[in-house]
């Protein structure tokens, strides 16, 4: 099972991280990766000079609403593929 944990600290949260989450929901929903995938909010995650943190089994990487698609498609997919 793969973590993904996407920050909802203050920071992130105005950068959009709550359209982070949605996105990956949305992918998550589409693609039926809930045995797959388990996506938890996490608070302040120390990188607030960067996008939206997301970890990824402890990875932390800077994502944006803009980016997150993206992110998942290839990221995120990839370790799911190569786990
Ligand atoms: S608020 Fe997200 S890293 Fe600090």
């Amino acid at each position: 099972m793969l973590e993904l944990n996407v920050c909802i600290g203050s920071s992130c949260h105005l950068k959009g991280s709550y359209n982070v989450i949605q996105t990956f929901q949305q992918i998550i929903e589409d693609e039926a990766l809930h045995d797959r995938v388990e996506m938890k909010a996490q608070f302040c995650m120390k990188q607030c000079q960067n996008g939206v943190s997301v970890a990824m089994n402890g990875k932390v990487f800077s994502v944006s609403p803009e980016t997150a698609r993206q992110f998942f498609r290839e990221t995120v997919l990839n370790e799911i593929k190569a786990g």
